[in-house]
């Protein structure tokens, strides 16, 4: 693998058509789900637990594997074709840091997996650690990471290859406020700064309001709405992002 897979920019950065799931007992958690998500957007997928957002997320990263549908990530094969990999960083729902290396070495060993070379390696994840404010903590362990110094460091973990896309499941989940307004702050940036397209699940409608351009809601594996948050919200007659997401759930 290199790290640098072609972007086709009149391209979707995510296509997602017909994609189904069926996970081995029987569970249906993707129903011939339908998503596009334009290059350079902010989006947000809102649903309750259990809606099918760790499974898509799963599916567009190469993990979860759905023989039925197709996922374009700006137009490569996202199951056939190895160069969407390069594309995408996700930073986890679940965090799973290795026990053994320090941030600095987590976020190296990273850059070598998606090809890069050792040097430029080692400089990306000082960089990273620099634009996350864990310089100080680049010899630490991650287990010896506050939570949101952790968060930080999944964010960083997922830009490591300079991917195109970036897909973060509940990035704010369980932390506190300060901490979620500065995530806020950097994903902005990110985004701003760099053109990054981000995808972002979230439980928090305020979240969605605040940084998301383009909001879906999903509901039992297919999507109930989706449009700008105003757009929605007019849809609904909702005073609100957060009153249109009750009815789309419930209607
Ligand atoms: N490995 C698995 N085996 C069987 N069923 C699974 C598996 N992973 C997820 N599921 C089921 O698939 C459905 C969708 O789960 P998923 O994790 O995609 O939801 P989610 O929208 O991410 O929920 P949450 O908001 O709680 O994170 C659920 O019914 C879940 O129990
Ligand atoms: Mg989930």
């Amino acid at each position: 693998m290199t790290a640098n897979a072609s972007v086709d920019r009149a391209s979707a950065a995510l296509r997602v058509e017909r994609l189904t799931k069926v996970y081995a007992d029987g569970t249906r958690a993707l129903d011939e789900f339908g998503l596009r998500i334009p290059s350079g957007c902010f989006f947000g997928l809102l649903g309750p637990n259990g809606a099918g957002k760790t499974t898509l997320i799963g599916a567009v990263a190469g993990l979860v594997r759905a023989p039925a549908g197709r996922i374009l990530v700006f137009g490569h094969d996202a199951v056939i074709d190895v160069a969407s990999r390069l594309l995408v960083g996700v930073a986890p729902q679940d965090v799973h840091l290795d026990r053994f290396l320090s941030a600095r070495e987590l976020l190296a060993y990273h850059g070598r997996y998606f090809g890069l070379p050792k040097l430029e390696a080692t400089q990306r994840a000082d960089e990273l650690l620099d634009v996350f404010d864990l310089t100080a903590k680049a010899k630490t362990n991650p287990h010896r990471l506050s939570g949101g110094m952790r968060r930080r460091l999944l964010i960083a973990r997922a830009l490591v290859h300079r991917p195109r896309l970036l897909i973060l499941d509940e990035p704010t989940a369980g932390v506190d406020l300060e901490l979620r307004y500065e995530l806020w702050r950097y994903l902005r940036r990110l985004h701003g700064e760099q053109g990054l397209t981000v995808l972002l699940t979230t439980p928090d409608l305020e979240e969605a309001e605040t940084l998301c351009e383009r909001v879906a809601f999903i509901r039992a594996g297919r999507i109930a709405a989706e449009g700008t948050p105003a757009e929605l919200t007019e849809r609904f007659a909702a005073s609100r992002l957060e009153d249109a997401y009750v009815q789309a759930m419930h209607t």
